[in-house]
């Protein structure tokens, strides 16, 4: 299937299955903003829970916190986001359609990428199983050229961006004769910064009210809550501190569905290290969040890191987690280490010490902090995209299966009683009654079973399990798989450990070892 056609399938059956709605859409709907459904919320509760267990519940140096939304005005000053968190905008004069400069010159780069990959595949056929991708790869005189392309096309970028020369940034799309993607025009306005906060007022009266931002990150709440948590847990550094929730952002190029969106959640974590120790404990990081990513099988081939060259104003090194997505590799996680930054920024602005004191030491410092941070929606929609599958089956057939790791599927079992008659439906719903204690379960009853079962496999039920005539002799019900298909007959009394061995949290995050 087209790129194309399995993003437009992810969306239409997100809507169809209950996981996502365009929000207010009976008033035609907010662009760029998305309401999570009855299966949507629960599977965006696992993967919450999943990071969290991860990170905080099996982490003794790692502690988890939850901060407000709003926060006082002068954290934005002191983080640099009222200077600096800015979009470099570029309008086009003929369909007068708004894009982000940046945007452009690395979508243009990502054609020269396209044609990288066409010369690997045709050497591919060329040379059969003798072929060495890296050797091509890095000798191929055509793709070296292509690689050069992009590398002096980025690197002009983010000299230009660093030194504010957006001027330049113009001229680079000019010289490159990048058209608007919809209209082809190349009639182009300048570039200029446009500042990505949403602010919002605090206060009953207009002269009185006082202005606010709605957090672009939740990053600046673990920061200023450093030493509240630091002294009341007593932390020793190494420590981190962890938290989820909403942050919202003034996106322009809000497109993709749930990947770039106005208000969105991030799980995010800073960790408090000792300075100097921060390229270990980056490569540390990159390490483990790569494993914790991996942990869901979604296929390591579906991952790649992406080394940062234009570094943010309080980084000092930082890598993307890019995930494979219908639209192909984008963002999905960043590492960043922000050395002594943000803590040295608050001191400074709120005049009071953010200092620790190191007992093996015997001096006072401030942290270096090593920052992870993943959009849960992003991630939401990489386990989605990656779950939804056509499958041909053997009586020349497809079914529509929704893969997801059964630890983050909302329903991990559907109780369904064969008939409507007989005593089945007190059989089932008493099994229904029994297993809801450990795990989110389902009962259908309505049409025939077959048609039931292809319903919980595009729903990315892992388990259904069916009452029949046999069940009132032996106590006993089949069990089918979702991805399988595969059935067994066991015992009523097995089934609330057969489920617990597929989808406890256990089974998933032991694989990070
Ligand atoms: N505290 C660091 C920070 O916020 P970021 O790279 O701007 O860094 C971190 O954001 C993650 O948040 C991204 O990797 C992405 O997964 C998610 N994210 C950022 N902007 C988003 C948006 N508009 N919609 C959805 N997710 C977003």
């Amino acid at each position: 299937m087209a790129n194309d056609d399995q993003f437009k399938k992810v969306i239409s059956h997100a809507k169809e299955y209950g996981y996502v709605f365009q929000s207010s859409e009976i008033y035609d709907g907010l662009s760029a903003v998305y309401d999570y459904a009855q299966n949507g919320a629960e599977l965006k509760k696992n993967i919450r829970d999943y990071w969290w267990k991860a990170m905080v519940q099996m982490n003794e140096h790692i502690v988890g916190i939850d901060a407000a939304i709003f926060m006082h005005p002068t954290t934005w000053k002191a983080s640099g986001h009222v200077d600096a968190f800015n979009d470099p905008l570029i309008d086009n004069k003929d369909s007068k359609k708004r894009y982000r400069a940046d945007v452009l010159i690395e979508d243009y780069c990502a054609k020269i990428e396209g044609k990288i990959d066409k010369e690997v595949a045709k050497a591919e056929k060329r040379f059969g199983d003798a072929f060495n991708k890296e050797e091509f790869v890095s000798t191929n005189p055509r793709v070296l050229g292509y690689l050069e392309k992009i590398n002096e096309i980025l690197s002009r970028m983010g000299k230009s961006l660093e030194a504010e020369d957006l001027a330049d940034v113009k001229a680079l799309i000019e010289e490159l004769e990048i058209a608007d993607p919809l209209t082809g025009s190349r009639n182009w306005t300048d570039v200029k910064q446009f500042n990505l906060m949403f602010g919002t007022k605090l206060g009953a009266s207009a002269e009185h009210a006082m202005d606010l931002y709605l957090r672009p990150e939740t990053a600046q709440g673990i920061f200023v809550n450093f030493l509240n948590v630091q002294k009341t847990g007593r932390m020793k550094i190494p420590f981190g501190i962890a938290q989820t929730g909403k942050a919202f952002r003034n996106e322009i190029v809000a497109r993709q569905f749930i990947f770039r969106m106005r208000e969105f959640e991030q799980m995010e974590m800073q960790f408090f290290i000792k300075p100097g120790t921060q390229k270990e404990w980056f490569d540390y990081w990159k390490e483990t969040r790569m494993k914790w990513h991996n942990s869901l099988g979604l296929g390591e081939e579906n991952y790649r890191f992406h080394d940062h060259d234009k570094l943010a104003h309080y980084a000092d090194a930082a890598t993307d987690i890019e995930f494979k997505f219908p639209f192909g590799f984008k963002e999905l996680e960043g590492i960043h280490s922000r050395t002594d930054f943000d803590l040295k920024q608050h001191e400074e602005f709120s005049g009071k010490k953010l200092q620790y004191f190191d007992h093996e030491d015997n001096a006072s410092y401030t942290p270096y902090v090593l920052e992870t941070s993943i959009g849960l929606d992003r991630m939401f929609l990489a386990v989605f995209s990656n779950a939804l599958v056509e499958e041909a089956l053997d009586n020349n057939t497809t079914r529509t299966v929704l893969k997801l790791p059964a630890v983050l599927a909302p329903v991990k079992a559907a109780i369904l009683p064969l008939v409507k008659k007989d005593g089945l439906p007190d059989i089932a719903k008493q099994i229904l009654e029994d297993l809801k204690w450990d795990f989110n379960v389902d009962y259908d009853e309505k049409d025939a079973v077959g048609r039931r079962y292809r319903r919980q496999d595009a729903n990315g039920t892992p388990f259904c399990i069916t009452v029949d005539h046999d069940t009132l002799e032996d106590n006993t019900v089949t069990i089918r798989h979702r991805d399988t298909m595969e059935q067994k007959r066991v015992k009523i009394t097995d089934l609330k450990d057969i489920i617990k061995a597929e989808v406890d949290v256990k089974h998933w995050l032991q694989k990070m070892k």
